[in-house]
């Protein structure tokens, strides 16, 4: 029977990216978003037994029961990728209750309980498991108007440590990956937003920012989805607690 793997944010963007590489590595994937129409239709499009699903990982419930209904639709779970984010830009002097509250719902707290939803589910099931969440560059190294999303990120960094050392005895892996500048709707908005901020034309910033990348190109889902693909797979099996970088040569921390 083929593996299972949750992927969160599978919906567009990096998600999708994870999606197709797992589907293609021969997992059955489970595409869960907060837009279930998106998650639908990846999942309709990869075939492979795959189905869409709602989720809103900021939400505990929702997350317990997003695996509930994997388990019972597709079989055991192998795979959690905690990947559903959001970004706030903006000077942490200028950054409102509301918009530091979600994103740390969001961020945090979804990859928290994914980590906990999953973990809980692969020592039932006894034999090990892998969940890998998103934390980025940005985890690594603050960037000036990302100061609530660094901070979200560098916690994933930390819950993966702490996970990992409390999971190993279940045979459970705990990883991260740390992408740079990658070309999803995610840029389209920071790029947007520091337009307004800095008052210079749309696209300008991300022009800037993909100059910085030795490898002189705009990260694609596809550079992430294969970092993915070696850490749900049994070749990573003796990495765990890591959050790996994979930006083209931004940060060489
Ligand atoms: N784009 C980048 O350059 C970059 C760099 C480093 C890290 N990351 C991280 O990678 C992950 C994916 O980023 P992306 O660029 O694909 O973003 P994106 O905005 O293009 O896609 C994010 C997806 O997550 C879903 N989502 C948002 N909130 C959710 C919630 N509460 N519950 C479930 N789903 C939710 C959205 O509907 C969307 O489909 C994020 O965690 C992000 O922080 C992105």
């Amino acid at each position: 029977m083929a593996k299972v793997a949750i992927v969160t944010g599978g919906g567009q963007g990096i998600g999708e990216g994870i999606v197709r590489q797992l589907a293609q590595d021969g997992f059955t994937v489970a595409v869960a978003d907060l837009n279930e129409e998106n998650a639908q239709k990846v999942a309709t499009d990869i075939g492979n037994n795959s189905k869409g699903y709602f989720v809103d990982v900021a939400d505990k419930q929702s997350v317990f029961d997003l695996v509930k209904h994997v388990v019972s639709d597709l079989g055991e779970l192998n795979v959690m990728v905690n990947n559903a984010g959001i970004a706030k830009i903006g000077q942490i002097t200028e950054t409102s209750e509301d918009d530091l509250s979600k994103i740390l719902d969001v961020n945090i707290k979804g990859a928290f309980y994914g980590i906990q939803a999953a973990a809980d589910q692969m020592k039932k099931q006894g034999k090990g498991g892998k969940i890998i969440s998103a934390s980025s560059i940005a985890g690594h190294e603050g960037f000036e108007l990302l100061g609530a999303y660094s901070a979200t990120k560098f916690a994933v960094r930390g819950l993966t440590q702490v996970a990992a050392k409390e999971l190993a005895k279940d045979k459970i892996t705990v990883n991260a990956y740390c992408p740079g500048i990658v070309l999803t709707p995610m840029w389209d908005q920071i790029d947007k937003e520091m337009a307004k901020i800095y008052n210079v034309p749309i696209g300008q910033s991300l022009q800037k920012n993909i100059e910085s990348i030795a490898l002189g190109r705009g990260e694609e889902p596809a550079d992430v989805a294969n970092l993915v693909s070696f850490l749900a797979d049994s070749k990573s099996d003796y990495i765990t607690g890591q959050s790996i970088i994979v930006d083209g040569g931004i940060n060489f921390a």
